[in-house]
């Protein structure tokens, strides 16, 4: 699984042969500039999940649920997730365990299929005192393998699990009959999502230890630009080959 959140990334990640594309609310960073994914709508999720729908991959996509679209009754989730729906998603995330299992319940009834987030979930940050690895210590561990399991028991067909220790997301994943999805989570889970613009370097954030970069495009594109401004500067740019040359007739009215 890989994030997208426009037409291009959508494209270029399918054409990648990626299972799952996931319109994360990492938007809020990678796109919007944002310090975290609480500034991020509804409406903000809908039009990106539309512009990715509109690559028309054959990955599944899944339209991540914003901060307070589902914490404020299972109705109000119900529309939101039908919102994503409606724009172009195949299923909806969400962030929590146990707590959240009336609003999975309630999407799932209105037909909408449900991926699970547990561990570090951005959306906590405040709660969380900030990102840090969840689960660290066998209490912890307990109270996670005990959400994966309620999520799953309400009907979650597929749970990411975010910033957890290698063992506990190992053995939620073998304890559990769905597939999990990690980031930052180690080698044990069933597959693994990393953000389009960490994966790429086009981010401008410290990198956390979980990304791999598989390409630095981000100084690719700076050079690229920075050519094309020194050419326009110079006058190197446009050359005969970008240019629509006037015809002699019009040349000659022109008085040239
Ligand atoms: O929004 C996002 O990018 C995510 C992934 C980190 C799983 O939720």
């Amino acid at each position: 699984m890989v994030t997208a959140y426009d037409e291009p990334s959508g494209r270029l990640c399918d054409a990648a042969g990626v299972d799952v594309l996931l319109v994360g609310d990492s938007v809020a960073n990678t796109v919007l500039g944002y310090p975290d994914t609480l500034h991020v709508t509804i409406d903000d999720m809908a039009r990106h999940t539309a512009a990715v729908a509109r690559a028309t991959p054959s990955a599944l996509i899944v339209g991540d649920l914003p901060w307070m679209s589902y914490h404020v009754g299972t109705d109000d989730a119900v529309r939101n997730a039908a919102s994503l729906v409606r724009a172009g998603a195949g299923c909806v995330k969400l962030e929590g365990g146990a707590i959240r299992t009336p609003v999975v319940e309630a999407i799932l009834q209105a037909q909408i299929p449900v991926m699970g987030h547990l561990g570090l979930t951005p959306q906590s940050v405040l709660a969380m005192g900030g990102y840090r690895v969840q689960g660290r210590d066998l209490d912890a561990a307990k109270l996670l393998l005990d959400d994966s399991h309620a999520l799953a028991d309400a009907g979650c067909f597929a749970i990411v699990l975010e910033g957890v220790p290698d063992a506990l997301a190992a053995r939620i994943t073998a304890e559990l009959g769905i597939p999990t999805i990690g980031i930052g989570a180690g080698p044990g889970t069933d597959g693994q999502v990393l953000v389009f613009h960490d994966l790429l370097g086009l981010g401008n954030r410290p990198l956390a230890k979980f990304v791999r970069e598989y390409a630095q495009l981000g100084m690719l594109v700076t050079e690229a630009i920075g050519r094309f401004a020194a050419d326009v500067r110079s006058g190197a740019f446009p050359g005969a080959e970008e240019t629509y040359a006037a015809g002699a007739d019009l040349r000659a009215a022109l008085g040239e």
